[in-house]
């Protein structure tokens, strides 16, 4: 393998003196690559995401995790915090000390690759769930990140939604050789990464192609 982005080991986290919810979980992301991570309910893919993107500190084991890094929660609700789409997405950028104008051209072609190339001065609140998701993305890549984490970004979404962004946010990351990791339930999601970790239990105990994920795994 080349060089990783992303790389995951032994890492254990439980809630106080409650039974583990990550047991020595391990993995690894090639540098530019999309990878999904899928699994039941409960069994540790948001925890493991937000030790990712420094928001808990694990238990035990190590990781690491290329910088800048862009997060992007299940909820658009609980990231959108400014009252206008161009607010919004200027809002990250605060912290790196830009100019006016750099930060201008950083909105409008993050706005421009998640196709809302008109929207900088809609309300938030008049944008519908797939649109409020696409603001949310165009936030996280606003700051160039090197990683994009994205926590069931399609969650909310309806089926032609959903894949729709899935597809947009690969050339996305393709174009700007990110590396990314989305979490999903949804297996029709899978034809656009390179390759996807299962996790039960607080483990990965599968990971490989989309083809075969589909094929072995979920049949
Ligand atoms: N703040 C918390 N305090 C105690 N337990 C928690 C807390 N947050 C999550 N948990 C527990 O940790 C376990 C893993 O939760 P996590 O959110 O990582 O699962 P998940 O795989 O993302 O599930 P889902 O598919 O439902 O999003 C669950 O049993 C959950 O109840
Ligand atoms: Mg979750």
């Amino acid at each position: 393998m080349g060089e990783v982005a992303i790389s995951v080991k032994d890492l254990s986290f439980a809630w106080s003196d409650s039974k583990p919810v990550l047991q020595s979980c391990s993995l690894e992301v090639p540098k530019g690559q999309f990878w999904m991570l899928l699994g039941a309910n409960g069994s540790g893919k948001s925890t493991l995401m937000r030790i990712l993107g420094e928001l808990l500190v694990p238990t035990s084991g190590s990781f690491s995790v290329d910088h800048p890094v862009g997060f992007v929660f299940q909820n658009p609700d609980h990231q959108l915090v400014m009252p206008t789409v161009g607010a919004d997405v200027s809002f990250g950028l605060v912290q790196e000390n830009l100019s006016w104008s750099e930060t201008r051209i950083r909105v409008r072609q993050a706005l421009v690759s998640v196709n809302l190339p008109d929207f900088e001065r809609r309300p938030i609140y008049a944008l519908s769930g797939g649109q409020k998701q696409r603001v949310a993305i165009a936030g996280a890549i606003a700051r160039r990140p090197q990683v994009l984490l994205l926590d069931e970004p399609t969650a909310l979404l309806d089926a032609d939604t959903q894949l729709d962004l899935v597809s947009q946010v690969q050339s996305i990351v393709k174009d700007r050789g990110i590396t990314a990791l989305w979490v999903t339930h949804r297996l029709e999601e899978l034809d656009y990464c390179d390759g996807a970790f299962l996790l039960k239990e607080g483990k990965v105990i599968a990971q490989g192609s989309p083809k075969l994920f589909k094929e072995k795994l979920y049949d």
